[in-house]
């Protein structure tokens, strides 16, 4: 993806670096390791872009994180600078926002890899689409946002993902644009694509955490008898939003009729109007203590 927003440098600031330091280099000349100049000489040039660099959360728990030397300041993430001095072009110097796959964040795991797992983020939906840290973290700044995201939580993921904007502003919807809810108590925009598809939280009780009582136990089980877990929640609800009342999957007994096609040729259930759970019929769908029906 690219940058969202783009570096200006100060004309003074390079003139004045370059004369500083980068003619001294350019005519020496000669093989050597590469150096490192510090993050003060970088903010010669890029101050506008990191401001409030020394203050920045990230930058601090870096500084004070026992982190060897080579990893802190800017040359931690984007390696050693002076090749960027040396360059007249001014390019040399590693812009994850160019960089695909383990390139692209191989700079964050150094310090992250103990509560992420990289082999989980390269197989994500997001990783191989090449929307990488940068796209979602901002690094350079605090924008006031939890988990230095570049914007709350939900505008984030809606600023990419607009065809959702409408499942949401459906009828019958989970309280996402309200505010009452996030993407992330459903995905996770780490998870590995593969074995959590969509990335989707990694614990099966998903739906559950907030509508515990739908688990039972009950006497008669109706959910149980689809599986259990969130997979049996979504054979008849939609996750996001629906045009059917309570984000059921299909209007009216049409959710029922998936499975239960036979009852639609019974004359007793065809002269009953209305779903299947109103009427005083089946009104206690996921389980009920009272009937094997699920009749109250
Ligand atoms: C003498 C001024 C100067 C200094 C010092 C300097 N830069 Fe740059 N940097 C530039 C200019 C000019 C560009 C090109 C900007 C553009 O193309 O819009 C640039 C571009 C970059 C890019 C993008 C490169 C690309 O290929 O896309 C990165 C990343 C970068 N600088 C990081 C750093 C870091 C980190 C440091 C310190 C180690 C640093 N710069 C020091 C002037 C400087
Ligand atoms: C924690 C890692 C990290 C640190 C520390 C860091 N950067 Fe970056 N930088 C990134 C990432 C990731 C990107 C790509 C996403 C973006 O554009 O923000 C990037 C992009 C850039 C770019 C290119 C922006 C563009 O428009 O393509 C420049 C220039 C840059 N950083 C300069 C700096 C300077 C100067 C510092 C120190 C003051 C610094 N960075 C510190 C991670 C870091
Ligand atoms: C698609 C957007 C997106 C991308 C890409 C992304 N993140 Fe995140 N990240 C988030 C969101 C949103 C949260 C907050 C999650 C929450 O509150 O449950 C977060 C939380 C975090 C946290 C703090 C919580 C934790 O898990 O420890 C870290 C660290 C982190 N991300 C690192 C990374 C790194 C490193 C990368 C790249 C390898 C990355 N993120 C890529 C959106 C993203
Ligand atoms: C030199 C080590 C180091 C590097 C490199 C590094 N981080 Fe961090 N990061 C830290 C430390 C230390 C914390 C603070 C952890 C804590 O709060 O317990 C942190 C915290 C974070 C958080 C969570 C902040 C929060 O509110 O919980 C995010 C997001 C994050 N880093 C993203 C990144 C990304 C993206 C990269 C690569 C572009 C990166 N980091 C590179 C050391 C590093
Ligand atoms: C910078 C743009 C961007 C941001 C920000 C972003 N995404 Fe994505 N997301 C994508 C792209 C691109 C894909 C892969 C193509 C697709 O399926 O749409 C993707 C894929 C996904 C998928 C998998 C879709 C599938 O069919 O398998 C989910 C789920 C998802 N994103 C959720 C989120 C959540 C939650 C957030 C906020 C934390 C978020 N995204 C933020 C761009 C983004
Ligand atoms: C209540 C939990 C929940 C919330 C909140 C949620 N999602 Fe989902 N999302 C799911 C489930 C479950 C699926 C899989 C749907 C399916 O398989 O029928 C999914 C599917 C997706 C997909 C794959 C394409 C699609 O539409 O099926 C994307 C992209 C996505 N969600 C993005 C988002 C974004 C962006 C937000 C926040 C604006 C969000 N989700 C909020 C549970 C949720
Ligand atoms: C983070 C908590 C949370 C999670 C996880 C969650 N929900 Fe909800 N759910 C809510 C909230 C909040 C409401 C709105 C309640 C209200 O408006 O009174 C709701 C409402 C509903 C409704 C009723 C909608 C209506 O129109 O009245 C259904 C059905 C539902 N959720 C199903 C699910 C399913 C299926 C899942 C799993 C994919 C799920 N929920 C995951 C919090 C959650
Ligand atoms: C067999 C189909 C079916 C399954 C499976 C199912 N539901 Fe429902 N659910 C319904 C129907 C039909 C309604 C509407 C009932 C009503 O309006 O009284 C409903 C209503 C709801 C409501 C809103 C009304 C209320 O009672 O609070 C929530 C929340 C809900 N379901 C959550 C879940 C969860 C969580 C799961 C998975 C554990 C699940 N459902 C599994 C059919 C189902
Ligand atoms: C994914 C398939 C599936 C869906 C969708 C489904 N059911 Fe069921 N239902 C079953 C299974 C399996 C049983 C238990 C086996 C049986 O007795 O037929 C069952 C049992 C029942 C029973 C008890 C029948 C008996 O004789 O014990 C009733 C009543 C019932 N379902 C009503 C409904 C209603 C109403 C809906 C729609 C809201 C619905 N079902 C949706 C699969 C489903």
């Amino acid at each position: 993806m690219g940058a969202r927003w783009r570096y200006r440098v100060g004309g003074w600031g390079i003139l004045a670096a370059v004369l500083l330091l980068g003619l001294p280099w350019l005519a020496v000349g000669q093989e050597r390791e590469p150096e490192r100049i510090g993050a003060d000489l970088c903010l010669l040039c890029h101050a506008e872009n990191a401001p409030g660099w020394y203050t920045l959360r990230h930058n601090r728990f870096r500084a004070t994180s026992n982190a060897p030397e080579m990893l802190q300041g800017c040359e931690g993430c984007h390696g050693p600078g002076q090749a960027h001095l040396e360059d007249e072009n001014f390019r040399s110097i590693l812009n994850p926002d160019n960089e695909t796959g383990w390139t692209a964040v191989a700079m964050c795991f150094e310090c992250h890899s103990t509560t992420m797992k990289s082999s989980a983020w390269l197989q994500s939906t997001h990783a191989l689409a090449d929307v990488n840290c940068g796209d979602c973290h901002e690094m350079h700044s605090d924008l006031g946002h939890p988990n230095l995201l570049r914007e709350e939580p939900n505008d984030l993921c809606l600023s990419c993902h607009r065809d959702q904007t409408a499942q949401f502003r459906l009828p019958s919807h989970h309280p996402v644009l309200e505010g009452n809810m996030r993407c992330v108590d459903c995905h996770d925009p780490h998870a590995d694509g593969m074995l959590h598809s969509p990335m989707l939280k990694q614990s099966d009780d998903r739906c559950l955490s907030c509508h515990q009582e739908k688990k039972g136990p009950f006497v008669y089980e109706h959910q149980n008898a689809l599986g259990g877990g969130d997979d049996g929640c979504l054979t008849c609800h939609k996750a996001h939003g629906s045009a059917n009342s309570k984000l059921t999957a299909f209007y009216g007994r049409g959710t029922c009729l998936q499975c239960h096609a036979d009852i639609s040729a019974d004359p007793a259930h065809q002269a009953r109007p209305g779903n299947c759970w109103q009427a005083g019929c089946h009104n206690r769908i996921h389980g009920s203590n009272n009937s094997r029906l699920f009749i109250n």
